[in-house]
């Protein structure tokens, strides 16, 4: 099986680069920052305002997460409830970076992104693939941008989606979430020594697919 691993910061487009390479070399795409939205979603349903290592591990036996692949693209299922929507809500993000820099969330959700790994092609990304996760993946790359221009990215993206939130808020929630992941004990996110780096302040769309496929 192959495998390209795709981290980086919030914001950075590797969702967008990943769907593309995907498509192009007919792999699956996972997003492996939803499995981490998802136990965030429900902690926050549960009703815990504090996400740390006390509060979120007893909740982890009451907790199935799966993925299914649907034309390549992936939904994510809850307890059997599909919160692929769910989980892009704002509030979730935040929520996901507090349960990530949480050991036993991080041990809990690893073997899964083994096994996905293991039974096809994939293109994963996330913030400790090419670290943790996939250490011996055929493809790393580290895609990276200047915390204004992924803040710009992303209120445009929530705008899309009919959320307004103000862009200082959200330029304020990407540095304190660049700081959470990669300042945490556990996998913090960082650029695996073998990973190439694009960064994609400057390119557009097209220009920063074209170098991650010529990575490929
Ligand atoms: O990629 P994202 O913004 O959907 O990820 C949400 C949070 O999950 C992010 O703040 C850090 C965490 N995460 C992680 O720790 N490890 C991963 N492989 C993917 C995401």
């Amino acid at each position: 099986m192959i495998s390209i691993a795709i981290d980086g910061p919030a914001g950075a487009g590797k969702s967008t680069i990943a769907k593309r390479l995907s498509a192009e070399f007919g792999f699956i795409y996972v997003d492996t920052g939803a499995l981490y939205r998802a136990v965030g979603l429900y902690a926050l349903r549960q009703g815990l305002t504090q996400l740390n290592a006390q509060t979120v591990p007893p909740l982890l036996p009451q907790i199935t997460v799966k993925l299914k692949f649907v034309d390549g693209l992936q939904r994510v299922f809850l307890n059997d409830q599909d919160v692929s929507e769910a989980i892009r809500q704002n509030e979730v993000s935040m929520a996901a970076s507090d349960v990530s820099a949480i050991p036993a969330v991080r041990e809990f959700l690893f073997e899964l992104q083994r096994n996905i790994a293991k039974e096809n092609n994939i293109v994963m990304d996330g913030r400790d693939i090419g670290t943790v996760v996939l250490p011996n993946a055929d493809v790393k790359i580290f895609l990276t941008a200047s915390p204004e221009v992924r803040a710009h990215r992303r209120h445009l993206e929530l705008l899309e989606k009919g959320q307004s939130v103000d862009f200082q808020q959200l330029l304020e929630e990407i540095k304190t979430r660049d700081h959470n992941d990669s300042t945490r004990a556990v996998a913090p996110l960082k650029q695996a020594e073998d990973a190439v780096l694009v960064d994609s302040s400057d390119l557009t769309l097209e220009e920063a697919v074209s170098a991650a496929a010529d990575t490929v």
